[in-house]
């Protein structure tokens, strides 16, 4: 099993790419399947989700083609994707797939609303909750699809005699990202109006409805908390191009602010960091939008000040951003408070913070307290503490977090399970090393 060796306590420089939103790619190439026509998508990360989507699509029997497929040793080329679904063999998405990637059940909606059928595995569980879809259920199904649950798969079908889903009014009972697109998806090719309520307002919601639009799907209100879907007979092909990830820009930027570097992000969107940005300034990190990038510089750890925070939906603070703002506040200096509102198990990677040298307390399993391990009065006295060790890896952003530490750690650290970080990071130590950290696979 892959392991990522970092000798830390070097400061990182210079200029690293940000590559297209995995989050955004995902929901997008499931659109691919409301079409007979080829869909181009352009900026497509290199990810083992993506691949794993891509099997997804192509055992529907979809063709599907890497126009162009870079590898890390050019980490700012951009890879390109042609999918054409038709025809597809089946409609169904198995469990030995779903199971390696909850974002499969993202095929639901299209496959239903242009097949009118669909059998899609239950995602189950993950490391960090017990994650379920009833909201996406319940939608389709108020969107007048028959939906049952057995052997583990949601089989859904139009009821005799209808061709389309129905246009409907959904009120999810609570904001879910992949909900909304699921329901997004399928809408727009129902009949009639669909007004999502309490929709999800993340820029990747705002990018699959541009990139739905050019299909030729009807959306208004994408990037408010209502979206209105007028439901079209058929959507055509269409070329997009995925929009930056900014989480993976967010995690640059709290590396680059921890080791007390200086970088330009290119590519990166500072209007979709806006809450993690402004922590990042009270903390004493200079963050601005610059020409077709971010520039950041950090005051130096010693310096930074830990900042508290809560994760809410977007534009709130990100729940994918939590882990890594944390092992910055791990080596800032002061207090800091951090709750988790998204998810009930996502502290996973405070454990192995722990095994690094850090003041860590969990007051329940939402609420963590952090103690900076920079105290020096006089700014001048490099930051203590931090030491190299073997962490392990649980789930992809707590990866991140460990490889942020360890840049920061004194001595070598091993971060185990870096499949993790293969999921969910383009070219990491690529980038990395591109920035002058000590980083190797081994
Ligand atoms: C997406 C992102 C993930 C991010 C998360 C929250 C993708 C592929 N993944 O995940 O990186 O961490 O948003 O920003 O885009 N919930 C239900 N029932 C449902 C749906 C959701 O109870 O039917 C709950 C979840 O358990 C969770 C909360 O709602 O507590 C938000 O989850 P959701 O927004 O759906 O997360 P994902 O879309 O799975």
């Amino acid at each position: 099993m892959d392991k990522l060796l970092i000798r830390g306590g070097r400061a990182l420089h210079g200029e690293v790419p940000v590559s297209g939103a995995k989050n955004a790619a995902l929901p997008e190439l499931c659109a691919a399947l409301l079409t007979a026509e080829p869909v181009v998508l352009h900026n497509v990360p290199r990810l083992k989700d993506i691949a794993t989507m891509l099997a997804l699509i192509r055992n529907m029997g979809a063709a599907v083609e890497r126009i162009e497929d870079p590898d890390c040793s050019r980490p700012d080329a951009r890879g390109v994707v042609r999918i054409v679904a038709d025809p597809l063999h089946r409609t169904e998405a198995p469990y030995e797939l779903v199971k390696t990637m909850r974002a499969s059940v993202l095929a639901l909606g299209p496959l239903l609303a242009r097949f009118g059928e669909a059998r899609v595995s239950l995602p189950g569980g993950c490391a960090i909750g017990s994650r379920p879809v009833d909201q996406h259920i319940k939608g389709l199904a108020a969107m007048g699809a028959d939906i049952a649950v057995e052997h583990g798969y949601m089989i859904a079908r139009l009821p005799e005699g209808r061709t389309r889903l129905k246009g409907a009014c959904i009120t999810t009972d609570m904001v879910t990202v992949t909900g909304t697109e699921n329901l997004l998806m399928a809408a727009t090719l129902a009949e009639g109006e669909t007004i999502l309520a309490n929709a999800a307002r993340e820029p990747e919601i705002v990018d699959l409805a541009e990139m739905l639009i050019r299909m030729g799907a009807k959306i208004e209100g994408h990037g408010t908390a209502r979206i209105r879907i007028q439901g079209v007979e058929r959507l055509g092909g269409c070329e997009h191009q995925v929009v930056a990830d900014r989480i993976e820009a967010g995690t640059f930027l709290c590396a680059v602010a921890a080791t007390g570097g200086e970088a330009f992000l290119r590519h990166g969107r500072v209007d979709h960091l806006d809450a993690v940005i402004g922590k990042l300034r009270d903390a004493g990190v200079e963050v601005h939008s610059h020409g077709d990038g971010i520039r950041v510089k950090s005051p130096g750890a010693a310096r930074l000040q830990a900042q508290s925070f809560r994760t809410t939906e977007y534009p709130g603070f990100p729940t994918d951003m939590q882990a890594q703002f944390m092992a910055l506040n791990v080596v800032a200096q002061g207090r800091s408070t951090v709750a988790e509102t998204i998810f009930e198990n996502r502290f996973m990677h405070v454990s192995e913070l722990l095994r690094l040298g850090a003041r860590i307390r969990t007051t329940d399993a939402r609420q963590a307290e952090i103690e900076g391990l920079s105290n020096c009065d006089d700014n001048t006295e490099p930051v203590p503490g931090l030491s190299g060790a073997t962490v392990m890896a649980t789930d992809l952003r707590a990866s991140a977090s460990l490889v942020i530490a360890g840049l920061v750690a004194q001595g070598e650290t091993v971060v185990d399970r870096i499949y993790h970080l293969d999921r969910g990071y383009d070219c990491m130590e690529a980038k990395l090393r591109g920035l002058g950290a000590d980083v190797e696979r081994i």
